[in-house]
C-alpha cells in the first residue's frame, strides 16, 4: 500500500563548484495514481552516479537534459510495482529504471524498464555491478580498449563502481592491471581481493611527472589501454606512458566536474599521434543493445566470484545528497546507493 504522500529531494539552485548539502530541500509529494499505461512504483534503493553533476548545468548542452528546479530530481533506482496498469508488470515485481530515484513513489510507464530477479544478485548490485555502471565498464573495455592477453591496462578511478570493474575484467582477459585510487584502504582492497597488479595512490603524487614516473616503474613496457574515469593529471601521465597503438575509452574526468573555468588539456595530446593511439569517447547508452551480452558475461563471473565489488550503502532518502557529494570527495568506496526503503512493504 503507498502512502498518501511521499518524500522527495528538489534542487533549490543549481551549484558553481563543489555542491552543497544546502541546495537540495526533502518535501511531502503527493502519490500520483497510475492511468491507462502507468504504474504506481516504490523506490527501494537509489543510485548516485556523477554524471548527475552535468545535469545540475543548464548553461551546458550535453546528451541529457538539465534536472528541473519545479520537479523532484530523478535517476537511477530499484523499485517495487505497487499498482500497475501495465501488461507485463505486477504488483511485487522488482523494477530497475532510470527515473525513480531521488524520491519515495513515481509514475512509470515501463520504457526502458527492466525487471529484476531478488534471487539473483543483492537488489542494490542492479544499481552497480550488475547495472549502469558494470555495463559502463564491460563497453569500454570489450568495444574500445579490447585488451589481449599479456598488455598492459591503466584504470583510474579504479576503486570505484566503474573503475572496478574495469579491473577486474582486464584481469579475466589476462591483461596485466594497474590501477589508481585515492586511498590506501582503497589501493589496499584493489590489489588485495579486486586482485589487480599495482595499485597507486594518486594522493601521493603532486603532479603529473611524479605520477607518470610511478606509472612508468609498474608498466615497464608502455600501457597499452586506458580507461579514463578522471582526467587532468591521470590524462596527462596516461599518455606519456601510452605505446605505440594505445587504445584510450573515454569515459568520464570527474576531476573537472566542479570547475567553474575549464581546465586547459594535457599538454602531451601530440603523442596520440606519433604513438597511433585511438582514443574514443563514449556514452554507456551507445550500447544498449548488448546488454545482453553485458549480462552474459558479467553476471556468471560474480557468480563464480570473479569480480568483487563494494559498495557504500546510506540509509535513508534524506542522506541522499550527502552521498552525492562524497562522490567528489572520495568518500564513496565502491558504488555508492542509498536504502529508500525496506525490499517488501
Ligand atoms: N560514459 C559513461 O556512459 C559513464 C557512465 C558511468 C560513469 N561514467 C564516468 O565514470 C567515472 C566513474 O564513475 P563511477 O560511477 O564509477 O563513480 P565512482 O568511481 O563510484 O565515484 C567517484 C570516485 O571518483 C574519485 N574522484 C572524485 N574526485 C576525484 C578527483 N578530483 N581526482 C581523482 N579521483 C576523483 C573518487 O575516488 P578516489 O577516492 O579514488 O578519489 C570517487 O569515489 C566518472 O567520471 C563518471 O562520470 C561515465
Amino acid at each position: 500500500m503507498a502512502t498518501a504522500t511521499g518524500k522527495a529531494i528538489f534542487l533549490k539552485d543549481y551549484p558553481a563548484g563543489m555542491p552543497e548539502p544546502s541546495l537540495f530541500e526533502e518535501r511531502d509529494i503527493e502519490t500520483p495514481s497510475p492511468g491507462a499505461g502507468e504504474m504506481l512504483c516504490r523506490t527501494v534503493w537509489m543510485s548516485v552516479d556523477p554524471y548527475m553533476r552535468g545535469r545540475m548545468r543548464p548553461d551546458i548542452k550535453s546528451y541529457i537534459p538539465a534536472f528541473s528546479l519545479d520537479a523532484p530530481l530523478e535517476g537511477g533506482a530499484v523499485s517495487q510495482v505497487v499498482e500497475s496498469n501495465i501488461d507485463g508488470f505486477s504488483p511485487g515485481d522488482y523494477v530497475v529504471d532510470f527515473t525513480g530515484g531521488w524520491k519515495e513513489y513515481y509514475l512509470s510507464k515501463g520504457e526502458r524498464t527492466q525487471k529484476v530477479d531478488p534471487n539473483l544478485a543483492p537488489l542494490s548490485s542492479y544499481l552497480g555491478v550488475l547495472g549502469m555502471p558494470g555495463m559502463t565498464a564491460w563497453a569500454g573495455v570489450t568495444q574500445i580498449m579490447k585488451p589481449k592477453e599479456g598488455e598492459t591496462m591503466f584504470v583510474s578511478g579504479a576503486a570505484g563502481a566503474v573503475g572496478s570493474v574495469v579491473c577486474q575484467l582486464g584481469k579475466a582477459k589476462g591483461a596485466r592491471v594497474i590501477g589508481s585510487a585515492g586511498s590506501k584502504a582503497k589501493c589496499e582492497w584493489l590489489e588485495n581481493e579486486a586482485g589487480i597488479d599495482v595499485a597507486l595512490n594518486y594522493k601521493d603524487y603532486k603532479n603529473a611527472a611524479e605520477l607518470t614516473k610511478a606509472l612508468a616503474e609498474a608498466a615497464p613496457n608502455g600501457v597499452d589501454c586506458y580507461f579514463e574515469n578522471v582526467g587532468g593529471m591521470h590524462l596527462e601521465a596516461a599518455l606519456n606512458c601510452i605505446g605505440f597503438g594505445g587504445r584510450i575509452a573515454l569515459c568520464g574526468m570527474i576531476s573537472q566536474y566542479n570547475n567553474q573555468k575549464p581546465e586547459p588539456g594535457p599538454p602531451n595530446l601530440v603523442n596520440l599521434i606519433g604513438r597511433g593511439v585511438m582514443a574514443r569517447g563514449f556514452i554507456v547508452s551507445e550500447y544498449i543493445d548488448k546488454a545482453m551480452e553485458f549480462a552474459a558475461e558479467v553476471a556468471p563471473l560474480l557468480m563464480q566470484g570473479k569480480i568483487k565489488f563494494q559498495e557504500s550503502v546510506y540509509e535513508g532518502l534524506n542522506k541522499a545528497p550527502e552521498a552525492f557529494i562524497g562522490l567528489f570527495k572520495g568518500e564513496n568506496f565502491g558504488k555508492a546507493v542509498i536504502r529508500v526503503g525496506p525490499d517488501n512493504l
